[in-house]
């Protein structure tokens, strides 16, 4: 098959990884800079150019689109899929996976378990915000944060208002801004399950090494192997069908009222194979040299 890698960085882990696996397993692959392809928009007519030649003739694609370029690494994955290019990552669902309001509102309507969250257009009310999620201390995060970024915790409700305020004044539209109930006895850990084709294909524990909250591999977060239970791994695989993502890198904290799902990511890194052990890339591969065939089915989350 001929496979297109969708990724800015060539150097990257995971996309070395997927290069090599693809390799392995007879592929022709390549690795397309999507920051550096333009789309043209014609009738009937898509096409994609990259550094002034036409990018056509890809049996698949493989986004690894950045969340800071979501906007155009999607446009590109769109105009590919209107040429009927299979793409292992839907561009709807790469998009949705970005906000974490609306990936909330999807998965609490398939039924997953989340923490309790609640958005407001502004910051009159807080006391009856904080109340509605169970008091404080609470989460504040913005909905397109990343890493990490931009997900604070306030212990009281002066702590809570000062961040709001702060968060709605370069926020005009409040969808960005979620308050949210903080899971303490899970604080510091959480969990990366990470889902090929509505199986685990890997699991990890994240726990942050200081005082830190957050327990991002990229704010200092240790990762090491863990077992999931059997609800935990059926809240996962559900969790990344709700999201209609195939690859998905789904993080959940464990609570006393069983796992709560906080995000879906649709470029997982690959350090959890460091981690465990699991050759991730190559299922990612398998899955791709399964379904591009059989020509992409259509998302049916539907929003
Ligand atoms: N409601 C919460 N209660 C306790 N800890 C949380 C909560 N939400 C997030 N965290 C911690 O903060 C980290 C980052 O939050 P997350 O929502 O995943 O945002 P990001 O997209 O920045 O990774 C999580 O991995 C977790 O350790
Ligand atoms: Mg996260």
């Amino acid at each position: 098959m001929r496979i297109a890698i969708l990724s800015n960085g060539n150097g990257n882990y995971s996309t070395k990884r997927l290069v090599e696996e693809a390799k392995k397993r007879g592929h022709e692959v390549r690795v397309i800079k999507y920051r550096d392809c333009y789309a043209s928009i014609e009738r009937n007519n898509p096409t994609v150019s990259y550094r002034g030649e036409d990018l056509s003739g890809y049996d698949a694609i493989i986004p690894r689109i950045a969340s800071y370029m979501t906007r155009y690494g999607s446009a590109i994955v769109r105009q590919l899929e209107m040429q009927g290019v299979y793409t292992v990552s839907s561009s709807i669902a790469i998009t949705r996976s970005r906000d974490k309001l609306r990936s909330l509102q999807l998965l609490a309507k398939a039924g997953v378990g989340i923490p309790k969250t609640v958005v407001s257009r502004n910051s009159t009310d807080i006391d009856s915000l904080i109340e509605k999620i169970g008091g404080t201390p609470v989460v504040i995060k913005l909905a397109r944060g990343t890493h990490g970024n931009g997900v604070v915790l306030a212990e009281s409700k002066k702590a809570a208002k000062s961040v709001l305020q702060a968060f709605y004044l370069t926020n005009e539209d409040g969808t960005n801004i979620l308050l949210q109930e903080y899971i303490e006895e899970s604080a510091g850990m959480d969990i990366r399950a990470l889902v090929v084709g509505g199986r685990v294909v890997a699991s990890m524990k994240r726990q942050s090494l200081d005082d830190d909250f957050r327990s991002n591999l990229h704010k200092g977060g240790e990762g090491t192997v863990v077992k999931l239970t059997e609800e935990e791994t059926k809240m996962a695989v559900k969790a990344a069908k709700a999201m209609g993502l195939n690859v998905a890198g789904v993080d959940m904290m464990r609570s006393e009222r069983g796992p709560l799902i906080l995000e879906v990511n649709a470029s997982p890194g690959f350090g959890i194979e460091k981690v465990t052990g699991r050759d991730v890339a190559s299922k990612i591969i398998e899955y791709v040299e399964l379904n591009a065939k059989r020509g992409s089915k259509k998302d049916k989350v539907g929003a």
